[in-house]
């Protein structure tokens, strides 16, 4: 079984992305053949600055590192070392309607967030069809945003076989863990980059973590008064670091009343900093060895290039080249 996933290196991960993302994918690793990347392609949409792009993809790549992707059990790889997936894409671009692109919401959010729209922009989905489709891909673990993408993917590698033959390209199936599928943010909303709610797996200092934590989007009810726990976020964002038994503690005091938002805040932050001390231990390491790192992902590009290799001979020799 061949799993595959990949983020952008659009910022610093955030505990949506972990929990999303992140964590699934460490998880199967033990489960198939895990192949994952940093999207660096994908990030020239947004970001523009190649000082910063190029610090991005390191970052990333330490922080992939610090928090679980052993290199040992998974392929890991900057996208753009493997080229032939923008070759895929043009070729997939020959096979896809423009109305199934332009029924992508992903397009219309992030011009709605001002992003430029230029064709790049436009025809991500497919770029990221290429990636999945390149390997053969059987399962790709995700956040619930990613469906209407992977569906694309689907859609696009059933027209192609359609066109070319039956078996040509594997159709991949997501894998979206229910209970992390959306993670709310400080204001309720998506956490996302792009919405500034984020709370980074690791933010620069303790200080910074608490004060993020404190401004956790509550309601009006006083110190004394019992509190609803099912629609609070910071309950919500307590359970994915707490046991149940620690959860159900956390509900039956804001029934109770009698604590202010502030106390439970304090726990979440609590709870939060002591899950990733050891990853921002691991991260302080791997800092002060950067050659290894770059060398997991020139490793990880040699192998990826290689099976991409098969695919795109099989999809050159099927459309005529
Ligand atoms: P962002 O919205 O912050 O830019 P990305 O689009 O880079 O995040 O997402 C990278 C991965 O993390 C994707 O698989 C995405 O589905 C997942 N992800 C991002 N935000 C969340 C969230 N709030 N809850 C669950 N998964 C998320
Ligand atoms: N579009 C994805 C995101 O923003 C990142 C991505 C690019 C991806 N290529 C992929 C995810 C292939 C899964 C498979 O999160």
């Amino acid at each position: 079984m061949r799993i595959l996933s990949g983020i952008q290196p659009s910022g610093r991960p955030h505990i949506g992305n972990y929990f999303g993302m992140m964590e699934p994918a460490f998880h199967l690793q033990d489960e198939g053949d895990a192949f994952y990347f940093i999207a660096d392609y994908h990030s020239l949409t947004s970001t523009h600055d190649p000082v910063i792009l190029r610090e991005n993809v390191r970052n990333l790549a330490v922080d992939f590192l610090a928090c679980g992707l052993d290199p040992k059990k998974a392929t890991f790889w900057r996208q753009s070392d493997v080229p032939e997936v923008t070759e895929l894409t043009w070729i997939l671009s020959c096979v896809t309607p423009m109305g199934m692109l332009e029924r992508c919401v992903s397009y219309k959010d992030k011009i709605a967030q001002g992003v430029s729209p230029s064709t790049g922009l436009f025809s991500y989905p497919l770029l990221q069809a290429a990636d999945i489709l390149i390997f053969d891909s059987n399962v790709v673990p995700v956040g619930k945003d990613q469906k209407q993408h992977l569906e694309l993917t689907r859609d696009v590698a059933q027209k192609f076989n359609d066109r070319y033959g039956a078996e040509l390209l594997v159709i991949p199936e997501p894998r979206i863990r229910e209970s992390t599928a959306m993670i709310p943010g400080l204001d309720g909303q998506k956490m996302s980059k792009s919405y500034g709610n984020t709370i980074e797996l690791f933010e620069e200092t303790e200080k910074k973590l608490r004060k993020k934590i404190m401004k956790i989007v509550t309601d009006s009810t006083a110190v004394e008064e019992s509190k609803d726990p099912s629609d609070s976020y910071i309950v919500q964002l307590y359970r994915l670091f707490a046991s149940a038994d620690e959860v159900a503690e956390m509900e039956a005091s804001f029934r109770a009343g009698g604590q202010g938002y502030g106390h439970y805040k304090q726990q979440l932050f609590e709870a939060v900093r002591d899950h990733f001390a050891p990853m921002r231990e691991r991260r302080e390491e791997l800092l002060k060895d950067l050659d290894y790192v770059d060398g997991v992902l020139e490793a990880g590009a040699k192998h990826a290039r290689s099976e991409a290799r098969k695919v795109i001979d099989r999809v050159r020799d099927a459309v005529g080249m």
